[in-house]
């Protein structure tokens, strides 16, 4: 009954968590194209504001913005900041939910170190709250002023945060990690600087005086980060489907440079566009097309199975993993997966189309199987989804078989 808790209400934070980012990144993509597509008006003096046309549902909208302070404020404004704080309350429990409250089976690698749980946890959130200082700081320092030097900078300490996450923990903890600190800064983007510095600009125009312009403008800085990362993000985020991106610890930092940079050179060549279709930087794309080839090609050498499709000598093996006395299963068990599974769930898959160990789990040694018990108990016993479509003909017997050695292994 527990896992079938444990389950649901991870398919029900996901569910929370997956919409509420599509309503914030839209919200910021819209809101990007719109201030790029603003054309001066005659009805605003030079410099202080700009106006852009729109079509949509059957009606026209004429967009105004006010670059400082309009000559009247409505009452009714819209605030756009829940999309952001839903958002990351929804990840961040999703993430204890999944990293934390089931470290064992997805964040502690004991190849990579032997982490307890409460401590693998303190460290995901230390490095979390730790890395927002340090981007604060840095935002507002000297290198914040040049656009530029802001993003070589943010990009060098995404790598480096990817590669310290992949000396403490498992292949796809590291990369959810990663893309956790790059969300903790959008969202305390909006919560620490955006929002209490329009709070600011408007107490001012409710009682008559003059904002001062620089709020407007640091606020319109972590905005544009916001939209520079939103796309590394959402591939940081849906990671932990491709084991190809994180099965080589070596080549995780390296990787997730290549797509960070990749993703923003696609979203800097969408915010020139719309400023101006004839200006498009179309080079952007070929940049963009050989970071993510160069991270293949780092993929496939870091994997055993892409080593040896490609005829490279296997790399040394790590310490051999270490587990749970208890969960450590009795022979017939193994051998039972090794004739069920092992074929796609190996370091060297031989199923043909498996290239890697499918979602990063083997089951090719005791400890490996072990250590996946949990995993083992809902996608077999609990329910059928493995072997899929029981391509490998497993019996109900045993399943049964497998159901029995469970029983006596501790959640
Ligand atoms: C024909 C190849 C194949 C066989 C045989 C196979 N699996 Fe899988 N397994 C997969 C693939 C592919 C996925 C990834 C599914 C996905 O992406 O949703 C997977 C995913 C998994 C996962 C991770 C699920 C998740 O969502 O995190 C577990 C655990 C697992 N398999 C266990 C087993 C066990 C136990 C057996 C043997 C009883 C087995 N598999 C047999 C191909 C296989």
């Amino acid at each position: 009954m527990e896992s079938f808790v444990w389950e649901w209400g991870s398919m029900l934070l996901r569910w929370l968590h997956i919409v509420a980012a599509m309503a914030w990144i839209g919200s910021s993509f819209f809101f990007m194209h719109l201030d790029a597509s603003l054309k001066r008006t005659p009805e605003i003096p030079a410099g202080e504001g700009a106006a852009a046309w729109q079509v949509h549902g059957g009606g026209f909208y004429e967009m105004r913005k006010y670059f400082v302070a309009p000559g009247h404020l409505s009452p009714d404004l819209t605030w756009h900041k829940w999309q952001a704080y839903t958002t990351w309350l929804s990840g961040f429990v999703l993430l204890a939910w999944i990293y934390y409250a089931q470290s064992r089976l997805y964040l502690v690698d004991p190849a990579v170190m032997d982490l307890p749980a409460p401590v693998a946890a303190a460290l995901g959130i230390g490095a979390l709250a730790l890395g927002w200082l340090v981007y604060d700081r840095i935002c507002r320092s000297r290198l914040g002023e040049s656009e530029t030097g802001l993003a070589a900078v943010g990009l060098l300490a995404i790598t480096l945060s990817a590669f310290g996450f992949s000396q403490v923990f498992s292949g796809r903890g590291a990369l959810i990690h990663t893309g956790a600190l790059m969300a903790t800064w959008m969202a305390g983007n909006v919560f620490f600087i955006i929002i209490p510095n329009q709070r600011k600009v408007v107490a001012a125009l409710l009682k008559g005086e003059r904002p001062d312009p620089s709020l407007g403008r640091q606020a319109k800085q972590r905005s544009a980060q916001n939209n520079y990362l939103t796309l590394p993000v959402v591939l940081m985020m849906i990671a932990n489907h491709y084991p190809l991106l994180f099965d080589s610890k070596a080549a995780i930092p390296l990787i997730v440079a290549l797509v960070t940079a990749s993703g923003a050179v696609i979203r800097f060549f969408y915010n020139v566009r719309h400023a101006d279709h004839a200006r498009s930087p179309w080079w952007a794309w070929a940049v963009a097309s050989a970071g993510l080839a160069t991270a293949f090609v780092l993929a496939l050498v870091g994997s055993a199975g892409g080593r040896s499709v490609l005829g490279l000598p296997p790399q040394a093996e790590g310490p051999p993993a270490v587990t749970l006395a208890s969960a450590t299963p009795p022979d017939h068990i193994v051998e039972l997966v090794a004739g069920r599974c092992a074929m796609c769930h190996a370091a060297e898959p031989i199923w043909d189309g498996i290239g890697v160990a499918p979602k990063g789990v083997r089951l090719d040694t005791a400890e490996a199987i072990g250590r996946q018990a949990e995993a083992i108990r809902l996608q077999v016993v609990l329910t059928h989804n493995m072997p899929p479509n029981n391509v490998t003909g497993m019996t109900d017997e045993e399943r049964g078989v497998l159901a029995a050695w469970l029983k006596g292994t501790a959640r």
